[in-house]
C-alpha cells in the first residue's frame, strides 16, 4: 500500500525527475568519485542531455579545490571569463562565488549569460557552506518553458528577438546609484581604460555608449530562442525573467506563495513599491537592467513577463543544498536562480565553453 502510494506521488509530480541524483557506486571520497567519473563519462553525458541536471550527492568532497578537481574531471574545458551581471569572487582558478548579492534578493532563473555569444556550455555549482533557511539554486528545463508558452506570444518573440540594456555606474561616479546596483563597469571588463571596454565589447557585439557621470550603456540584441546544438529541441534562451523591470517584483510574489513568511512578505512589498516608483519616475532605458523588442525598441508587455515566470515556476525544481553536493547543468537545455535565504551560505560556480 504505501509503496502504491509512493509511486502515486512521484508519477503525480514527473518534475522530480528533472534533477537526477548520481550517489556513490563505490565509495564516496573524492578520488572514489573521479573514477567514477572516469568509468561511466559516457553515461554521465547521456544523462546529462536528457535531464538536463545532475546532482553528485552524498561525496566527500570539502574545499573549492576539490570542487575545482571533480569539475575539471567532468568537463576539462573550464574557463574563468566572466561578463555576466552578478558581482562574483574568485577562489581557486576556475572556482568563484555563485554571486554576492545580498540574500534576500532573488536570482531569476536564466541560462547563463544567454545574453551573449559565448554562453557557456555547462556550469557546475558546489555547496560549500549549506544554507539553513531558503537559498535552494532551483533548476528549470527550459526546452519545457518553449513548449508550454501560449503559441501566440512564442511567434512573437520567435519573431521580434529581445534587445537588452544595462547600465553601469563607473569609479567615478556619484550620483544617482540603484537600491540594487550591479557592478561597477570597471569591475565587470577589469580596467579603467575607455579603449579596452570598447574593444572587449565588440568582441561580445555590445553598443557601448558612454554617459555623463561616468556611467556606461551597454545595449544588444539577441535571439530569444537557441536550437539544442545536439538534439535540436528549441529552448526559451534569454533572460527576459531577469532583465524585465517588472521582473523581480513578480518573482517575489512567487516566492511569498512558495515560503509564506514575513521574511518573503516584506521584501514583497519591497520589491513590488520599488518597482511601482521606478514606473512613475524612471525611463525603462535608464534602468540597471532592462530589455525590449530587438525589432523595434518597443516595451515588451508585463502580461507576458507574468506569463513566463509562471510556465518556470510550473516546472521548477528546487532541491535544498547539503553540504559537498555538486551540480552540473546543460546550459544550453536547462536554467538555474537562486531562491533568496537568510544566514550563512556559500555556494561556489565553475563554467565550461
Ligand atoms: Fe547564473
Amino acid at each position: 500500500m504505501l509503496i502504491k502510494l509512493a509511486f502515486c506521488i512521484l508519477a503525480s509530480n514527473p518534475k522530480r525527475f528533472i534533477l537526477k541524483q548520481i550517489t556513490p557506486n563505490n565509495g564516496s571520497s573524492k578520488e572514489a568519485l573521479l573514477e567514477q567519473i572516469a568509468g561511466t563519462k559516457q553515461s554521465i553525458k547521456e544523462q546529462l542531455l536528457e535531464n538536463g541536471a545532475l546532482m553528485f550527492r552524498g561525496f566527500d568532497l570539502k574545499t573549492p579545490e576539490d570542487f575545482e578537481e571533480v569539475a575539471l574531471a567532468l568537463e576539462p574545458g573550464l574557463q574563468n571569463n566572466y561578463a555576466g551581471t552578478s558581482p562574483r569572487n574568485s577562489r581557486t582558478k576556475f572556482v568563484h562565488s555563485a554571486s554576492e548579492l545580498p540574500g534576500h534578493y532573488p536570482i531569476m532563473q536564466h541560462c547563463e549569460m544567454s545574453f551573449l555569444p559565448t554562453a557557456p556550455r555547462y556550469l557546475f555549482f558546489f555547496c560549500y557552506v549549506e544554507p539553513q533557511d531558503g537559498g535552494e539554486t532551483p533548476v528549470c528545463d527550459f526546452r519545457k518553458v518553449y513548449d508550454q508558452m501560449d503559441p501566440k506570444i512564442r511567434k512573437e518573440f520567435e519573431r521580434r528577438g529581445v534587445k537588452l540594456i544595462r547600465n553601469y555606474t563607473g569609479p567615478k561616479t556619484k550620483t544617482g546609484k540603484d537600491v540594487y546596483q550591479l557592478k561597477r563597469w570597471d569591475e565587470l571588463f577589469k580596467t579603467t581604460d575607455h579603449h579596452v571596454v570598447e574593444e572587449e565589447a565588440k568582441k561580445n557585439e555590445l553598443e557601448v555608449t558612454w554617459m555623463d557621470d561616468d556611467r556606461l550603456k551597454l545595449v544588444n540584441s539577441r535571439p530569444s530562442v537557441l536550437e539544442h546544438p545536439d538534439t535540436g529541441e528549441k529552448v526559451w534562451f534569454n533572460h527576459l525573467q531577469v532583465f524585465h523591470r517588472e521582473a523581480a517584483a513578480i518573482e517575489y510574489k512567487h516566492i511569498y506563495k512558495r515560503r509564506g513568511d514575513l521574511f518573503s512578505l516584506k521584501y514583497m512589498i519591497a520589491l513590488n513599491t520599488i518597482t511601482f516608483f521606478k514606473r512613475l519616475f524612471k525611463k525603462p532605458e535608464d534602468e540597471a537592467m532592462h530589455m525590449v523588442f530587438a525589432d523595434d525598441g518597443s516595451e515588451i508587455p508585463k502580461s507576458y513577463v507574468e506569463h513566463v515566470e509562471q510556465l518556470i515556476w510550473n516546472n521548477l525544481e528546487a532541491e535544498p543544498w547539503k553540504r559537498g553536493d555538486v551540480l552540473m547543468i546543460d546550459n544550453f537545455s536547462t536554467s538555474h536562480g537562486r531562491l533568496p535565504y537568510k544566514g550563512p551560505r556559500d555556494i561556489l560556480v565553475a563554467w565550461s565553453a
